[in-house]
């Protein structure tokens, strides 16, 4: 029998994202993987921060500024015969309703953790995120070149924070600060890292017999293999299925500014990392991967290159085989939809793609019909599950700065909503020109200030609101709600009534006071973040 182009392309794709506190390592582990994999020669070209190179991935001026990345894109590179789609993920925990729509898209991630801080709050969130969607976890230790906690210790608070088994694929020869290579726990063997100037070039390394490392590391090496043999008494071993479930992270130990365990760590996603499977549609019936086409709207992105004005609504290809040119059906107007201008975008890099498979990234331009969840699907209809908003927990008015420039207000606003920078309320009350915009971290604010001057072309002011709780409410209970002090009630983008309280407190009152009114709690950012 021979096997469709999907289901043997989906097979060799590993399709995930890296998540971790900012200043982990994250930028620096993504050009050490594209390195090794030979995409490019020289690190420095995908991601700078202020007053580094100059960047590729930081579009907006606001991201070079505070040297953050807000926005994303996948890289894709070839590693022998595997396809990697490494999906960026924004690194600032405002914009954590962003990285829940990009971990929509992959099918693991890998937690990089700072041997000197441990697990930090923004990878907690994150990982809060790959339980929810029982995204399977590689831990990476990274900066085991620097000075930082003990191996032991680390695994324990792994554990302790995540409730994921730690077991360790390599361990670590030489303390943190002392970093010799790593005994690759499998075979017994050691590899030996050899520094490489600021992971310019691809790292040196070099895989010796136990004898060999004991007769060149002595102590340093009787260490790592006796807290090896520790770890397999307490069942820290390689567990495949274990890991699958989300009950356990294979874990590396590395320096990703010396590209040390780079390679180990994509050989271990190709080796352990799930491959782009069927997925369940709203109703829980699986697509197959080598059904017809198709994939949904993970990030619409706009505003990226100020000369273009583009917008770009990318879509993870989730069954069948994505071609340029074929028309789809949007799955929520029913409507063709011609996929004409078909890119890869990697910071600036953009290739036009003709074919993509399932786990493949693709950004569609100009593409203005399509939000955020939408799915797009060739014969036979799907529509997979919508990817929940976040409970906002930050309120202002929006009012144009300029009277005479209103269209492009209002167009600037509904284009900001519909690309989730920020989620817009309305209400009779407040009237169409002064929606509210909601947010879960407040630069997401200033992201929609910054745009909508920039961009649509209309300044505005924002009054902040005094409230920071909103649960979702019924349409008849909105008259009611919004008589009470310290309440209002606003309809949002998406049809849902959300009832905005200033404190728990007013909140608990209300509860009391109309035992019966629905005030459900929506996704909050720290359930699931
Ligand atoms: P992020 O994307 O997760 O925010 O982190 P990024 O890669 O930008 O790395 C943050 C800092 O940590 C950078 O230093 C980077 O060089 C350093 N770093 C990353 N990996 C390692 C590692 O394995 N070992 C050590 N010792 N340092 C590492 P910086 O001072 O902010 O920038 P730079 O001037 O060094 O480029």
């Amino acid at each position: 029998m021979t096997v469709s182009p999907a289901v043997a392309e989906a097979a060799r794709r590993r399709t995930f994202a890296v998540i971790s506190h900012p200043d982990a390592g994250k930028s620096t582990l993504t050009e050490a993987l594209a390195l090794h994999a030979r995409v490019i020669n020289e690190a420095g070209h995908i991601h700078g921060k202020a007053g580094r190179r100059s960047t590729v991935s930081d579009w907006m001026d606001i991201e070079k500024a505070r040297g953050i990345s807000i926005s994303s894109a996948a890289l894709q590179f070839g590693y022998g015969d595997a396809v990697v789609n490494l999906v960026d993920t924004p690194g600032h925990a405002d914009f954590s309703e962003d990285t829940y729509r990009v971990l929509a898209a992959v099918d693991s991630a890998v937690m990089l953790v700072d041997a000197a801080k441990g697990m930090e709050p923004q990878t907690l969130k994150l990982f809060e995120v790959c339980r929810h969607r029982r995204i399977p976890v590689l831990t990476v230790i990274n900066k085991w070149d620097r000075p930082g906690h003990e191996a032991l210790a680390l695994m324990d608070e792994v554990y302790a924070k995540t409730g994921l088994k730690p077991t360790p694929l390599t361990w670590p020869v030489g303390i943190a600060g002392d970093f010799r290579g790593v005994l690759d726990r499998r075979t017994g063997k050691f590899v030996q890292f050899t520094r490489t100037a600021g992971g310019a070039t691809l790292a040196v390394q070099q895989v010796m017999s136990a004898e060999e490392a004991l007769a060149a590391h002595g102590d340093a090496w009787l260490t790592a293999v006796e807290e090896s043999e520790l770890l397999s008494a307490d069942d820290a071993d390689l567990d495949l299925d274990g890991y699958l479930a989300h009950r356990k992270t294979p874990v590396l130990f590395g320096s990703a500014v010396l590209n040390f365990g780079v390679a180990q760590l994509l050989d271990a996603l190709l080796e352990l990392a799930p491959a782009p499977g069927a997925r369940e549609d709203e109703g829980g019936k699986p697509r197959p991967v080598d059904g017809p086409f198709s994939g949904f709207v993970f990030k619409i992105q706009a505003g990226m290159d100020s000369a273009h004005r583009d917008r770009l609504a990318y879509i993870r290809v989730c069954s069948g085989v994505f071609e340029r040119g074929a028309v789809v059906t949007h799955a929520a107007s029913k409507k063709p939809f011609a996929t004409k201008y078909a890119q890869q975008v990697f910071g600036q890099n953009r290739e036009t793609v003709d074919l993509a498979y399932p786990g493949d990234v693709v950004g569609l331009v100009n593409a203005s019909m399509l939000r955020v969840g939408d799915s797009l699907y060739v014969d036979e209809h799907v529509a997979f599950p919508p990817i929940p908003s976040f409970a906002p927990e930050h309120f202002a008015v929006a009012r144009s700065m300029d009277s005479g420039r209103y269209k492009q207000f209002r167009r600037g606003i509904e284009q900001l909503e519909q690309e989730g920078v920020v989620q817009v309320l309305r209400s009779d009350l407040r009237g169409d020109q002064a929606p509210v915009l909601a947010a879960v971290g407040p630069m997401q604010f200033e992201v929609a200030t910054h745009r909508m001057k920039g961009e649509m072309g209309a300044e505005i002011t924002l009054d902040r609101l005094p409230y920071s709780l909103a649960r979702r409410t019924t349409r008849e209970w909105v008259a009611e709600l919004d008589r009470q002090s310290g309440v209002e009630v606003m309809l949002r983008g998406d049809g849902e009534w959300l009832a905005l309280f200033a404190d728990p407190w007013r909140l608990g009152r209300t509860q009391r006071d109309f035992p019966d009114a629905v005030l459900e709690p929506l996704v909050a950012s720290a359930d699931t973040m």
